[in-house]
């Protein structure tokens, strides 16, 4: 997929098994309730038709990724990491644009997610694609751990 390009070499890829040491590696040090390697596989091995899990490489170095769902005009942001050492250069603006690209071409109409509440650089990163909080969930990541709903119409998403 060809979209605005902040890193030479910079390629938006569907994930794969050969992925997940890697990917397991980043979600480990982005997370402190991180997804389980078993699950990544079993999504990988039996992919959901809804489901789309794509990581962001340059050369040969897994430098981020991101895991959405469409279903029908709804589309969800599941997930989305870049590693410490390849934070603020514009990865995590590649991964999303390149993600609402997609929902667009598949006739997503808005798109939702969860944030935590104390996760500002997350906010500053979806509000600047014009996402805006639309719902709270109480302890959805754990006891006094709350969520921010964020939700955007796709055709609005020019940053
Ligand atoms: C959120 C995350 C994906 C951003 O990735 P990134 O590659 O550093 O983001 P970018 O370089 O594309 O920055 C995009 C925007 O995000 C915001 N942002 C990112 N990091 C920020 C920080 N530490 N402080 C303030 N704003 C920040 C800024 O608005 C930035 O735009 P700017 O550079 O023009 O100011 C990354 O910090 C991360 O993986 N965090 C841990 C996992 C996580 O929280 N995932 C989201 C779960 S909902």
């Amino acid at each position: 997929m060809i979209t605005q390009n902040p890193l030479p070499n910079l390629t938006f890829e569907p994930m794969h098994s050969c992925d997940l040491q890697e990917v397991i590696k980043i979600e480990n040090e982005c997370f402190e309730d991180p997804w389980s390697e078993i699950y990544y596989m079993l999504s990988l091995k039996r992919p959901r038709s809804y489901e789309y899990f794509y990581v962001a490489r340059r050369e040969h170095t897994i430098v981020g990724y991101i895991v959405f769902s469409i279903l029908y005009e709804a589309a969800h942001i599941l997930n989305l990491a870049v590693p410490t050492a390849y934070r603020r250069q514009g990865i995590g603006k590649y991964l999303l644009t390149s993600a609402l690209e997609m929902i667009q071409a598949h006739d997503g109409r808005e798109v939702f997610l969860e944030v935590a509440v104390s996760n500002l650089p997350a906010q500053y990163l979806y509000r600047q694609f014009g996402f805006r909080i639309c719902g709270i969930r109480k302890n959805y990541y754990g006891r006094y751990k709350d969520a921010y709903v964020f939700r955007k119409g796709v055709e609005t998403h020019a940053v």
